[in-house]
C-alpha cells in the first residue's frame, strides 16, 4: 500500500506572505492565505451612488451596537409603577415599567439619552438610506438579470426595516407610541373575517392589554434583527458573487469590472466612510433632540396630543388613512371598514407589490433573457424612469397628507381644504409626474444625440466675413462619446400578421397582444440614431 503525503498547510503560498508578519502569523494558524487571496483582490467599481448601500449597512451596525446598550436597561413590561426618578415633572405619576425604564435611560443612565438618540437617528437614516439605495437600483436597472433575487432580498429588507422601526418606537409605551399602536390595532381589526381574532391573538385580549409590549420587544430585539442580519449577509454575498454593476465608460464591458481592489483601497475607503457615518449620527444625536418621550407622557388610551406625528417612514400610511373618505359597509351584520382597509392595507399592498415585481414585469415586456452588468442612465429608459417618479409622487402626496394638521396650523390653511387637495393630487400628481418625467428624459436623450453629432457648445461666437454669427462647437472626447452612445435603443415588440401564409393563427394569443401594447408604451418614442448619423459619427464629422 502506498501513502501520499500532503503538506498540512500551503507552505508555498505562505512563502509569498513572508514580508507581512501579521498575515504570516494568521496564515500559519488558520491557513487563510489561499482562501482569501482571490477575495482580497476582488474589484469594486467606484461611484458615489454605490455608497448608499454602505450608508444603510453602517447605520445598521450602529443600530445594533446602540440597541444592545439600551436592552441592558429597558424593561419590556406593562406592570404599573409610580415614577420617582430624576425627571421631576412626572414625579408620582403612574405609568408602565416600559415607560419608566425609558425615562430612567434618558435621565439617570450615564450616556443613556445619547444612546437612545443615536439609536433613533441611526434608524431614521437607515431607512432613508435603504429607500434611496433601492431607488438607485430601480432607476439604473441594476435589478436586471442576474440580480432579481438580490432585488427581492433587498425589498424584504426594506419591509423588515419599516416593521423594525415601527416596533422600536412603539416600545417605550409613551403617548405617541401608544397612539401608533392603537392605529395598528385598528388596521388589524379592519381585516375582514379574521381581523377580530387576529387582534385578540396579537394583543392577548383587548387593546392595549399587558402582553403586547413584551411580545413586541422579542420581535424587535431578536426576531427581526436576526432576519435582517441573515438577509444582509445573503445580500452582500450575492453582490460579491455576481460582481457589482458599473457605469458605461471606456474599457468597461458587460464581461469585466473596472475599479479598485478590495484590499487595501476599497477597505480603507469603506472603513473610513463607516466612521464618517458614525460621526454624523453621533453629532445629530448629541445636538438634535429626537423622540422626547417625557414631553409626551405615558400612554393613556383615551388621550392624544395635538400634532402627533409618526416617524417619517410611517407618514405615508398615516396620510393614506387621513385622506380616505369614511366608507363603511354593513353586510349581513358584518362591518367592512373600507375607510381603514383600503388606505392601510390595499394601497400600500399595491404600491409595494408593484415595486417588488417590477423587474419581472420589465423582463416579461422586453423578453430579454441576457445578463446586464452595465447600468442604464435613467434618461435612456424614459418609461421606467417616469413610472418611478410617478410612484415617488404618489408616495410623496400620501406622506404630505400625513401632516395635514401641521401644514394647516403652520400655514393657516383649512384642514378640510388640504385633505381635499391631497385627495385630488394623489390621483393627478402621479399622472403629471409621469408625463413631465418622460418628456424631460426624451429631451435629454435628444440633447445627448445633439452633443454626439455636433459636439459641445463652447459659448464662443464667430462672425464670418459675410457677417453671419455662429457658435463654435467643440468635439467630444472619445470617452465621452462612448459613454453617451453605449446603450441599446430598445425597439417595441412587433406582432406581425395575425395569421401566417398558411392561415395558421399567430401563437401567443391575448398575452402576446398585451405584451406588445406594454412594449409600445415603453419603447415607442425612444430617440434613435439613424444609419446616416452613425456614419457621420464614425467618420469623425461629429462637430460643426
Ligand atoms: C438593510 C438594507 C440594505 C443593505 C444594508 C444593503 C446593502 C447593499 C450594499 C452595501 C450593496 C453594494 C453597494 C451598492 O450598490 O450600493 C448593495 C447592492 C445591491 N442592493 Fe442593497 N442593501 C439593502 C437593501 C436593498 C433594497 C431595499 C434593495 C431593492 C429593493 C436592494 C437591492 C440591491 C441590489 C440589486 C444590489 C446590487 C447592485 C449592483 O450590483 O449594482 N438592496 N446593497
Amino acid at each position: 500500500m502506498s501513502a501520499t503525503t500532503a503538506p498540512a498547510t500551503g507552505d508555498k503560498d505562505r512563502e509569498e506572505t513572508k514580508t507581512d508578519p501579521v498575515s504570516r502569523w494568521a496564515d500559519e494558524r488558520l491557513g487563510i492565505y489561499k482562501g482569501t487571496k482571490s477575495l482580497i483582490r476582488k474589484v469594486f467599481p467606484d461611484h458615489w451612488s454605490f455608497l448608499l448601500g454602505e450608508i444603510a449597512l453602517f447605520s445598521f451596525i450602529l443600530i445594533l451596537l446602540s440597541g444592545v446598550f439600551l436592552t441592558l436597561w429597558f424593561k419590556p413590561s406593562m406592570t404599573e409603577v409610580e415614577y420617582h426618578g430624576s425627571y421631576y415633572p412626572l414625579n408620582g405619576v403612574s405609568m408602565s415599567e416600559a415607560f419608566a425604564s425609558t425615562l430612567h435611560i434618558s435621565f439617570d443612565v450615564r450616556a443613556g439619552l445619547l444612546m437612545r438618540q443615536v439609536h433613533h437617528w441611526a434608524a431614521l437614516i437607515f431607512i432613508m438610506a435603504i429607500m434611496v439605495h433601492s431607488l438607485r437600483i430601480f432607476f439604473t436597472g441594476a435589478f436586471r438579470k442576474p440580480r432579481e433575487i438580490n432585488w427581492l432580498i433587498g425589498f424584504t429588507l426594506l419591509v423588515l426595516g419599516l416593521l423594525e422601526g415601527f416596533a422600536g418606537y412603539s416600545l417605550p409605551d409613551d403617548l405617541l407610541s401608544g397612539t401608533g399602536l392603537r392605529i395598528a390595532s385598528g388596521v388589524v381589526l379592519a381585516i375582514p373575517i379574521v381581523g377580530t381574532y387576529l387582534s385578540y391573538f396579537l394583543f392577548g385580549g383587548d387593546f392595549p392589554g399587558t402582553d403586547f409590549i413584551p411580545r413586541l420587544f422579542t420581535i424587535h430585539v431578536l426576531l427581526v434583527p436576526a432576519l435582517i442580519v441573515g438577509l444582509v449577509t445573503a445580500h452582500l454575498i450575492l453582490v460579491f458573487v455576481q460582481k457589482h454593476t458599473q457605469w458605461a465608460g471606456p474599457g468597461k464591458t458587460n464581461e469585466n469590472v473596472v475599479g479598485l481592489p478590495l484590499m487595501p483601497v476599497y477597505m480603507a475607503k469603506a472603513g473610513g466612510f463607516m466612521f464618517v457615518i458614525f460621526g454624523v449620527v453621533f453629532l445629530l444625536a448629541g445636538l438634535v433632540q429626537i423622540n422626547p418621550i417625557w414631553a409626551y407622557g405615558p400612554y393613556v388610551p383615551d388621550q392624544i396630543s395635538a400634532g402627533s406625528q409618526p416617524d417619517w417612514y410611517i407618514g405615508f400610511l398615516e396620510g393614506s388613512l387621513r385622506m380616505m373618505p369614511n366608507w363603511e359597509w354593513n353586510l349581513w351584520g358584518h362591518t367592512i371598514s373600507f375607510n381603514v382597509l383600503i388606505p392601510s392595507l390595499i394601497v400600500p399592498g399595491i404600491l409595494f407589490t408593484g415595486y417588488a415585481l417590477w423587474p419581472f414585469f420589465e423582463q416579461w415586456v422586453t423578453g430579454d433573457k441576457r445578463e446586464h452588468h452595465i447600468l442604464d442612465r435613467p434618461r435612456n429608459r424614459p418609461t421606467r424612469t417616469a413610472v418611478g417618479v410617478a410612484g415617488m409622487t404618489f408616495y410623496g402626496v400620501l406622506w404630505l397628507g400625513g401632516g395635514n394638521d401641521l401644514i394647516a396650523t403652520h400655514f393657516h390653511l383649512s384642514v378640510e381644504a388640504l385633505t381635499w387637495t391631497f385627495r385630488v393630487l394623489v390621483f393627478l400628481g402621479p399622472v403629471i409626474a409621469f408625463w413631465c418625467t418622460k418628456r424631460i428624459a426624451l429631451g435629454l436623450q435628444r440633447r445627448d444625440k445633439d452633443k454626439i453629432l455636433h459636439g459641445r457648445e463652447t459659448g464662443i461666437i464667430k462672425v464670418s466675413l459675410e457677417g453671419e454669427f455662429s457658435e463654435v462647437h467643440e468635439p467630444l472626447s472619445a470617452g465621452e462619446r462612448f459613454r453617451l452612445t453605449a446603450h441599446e435603443v430598445q425597439k417595441p415588440l412587433e406582432l406581425g400578421p395575425a395569421t401566417d401564409e398558411n392561415g395558421v393563427p399567430r401563437p401567443g394569443g391575448r398575452g402576446l397582444k398585451l405584451r406588445a401594447k406594454a412594449s409600445k408604451a415603453m419603447f415607442s418614442d425612444n430617440v434613435e440614431t439613424t444609419v446616416e448619423e452613425y456614419k457621420e459619427i464614425e467618420a469623425g464629422h461629429g462637430h460643426h
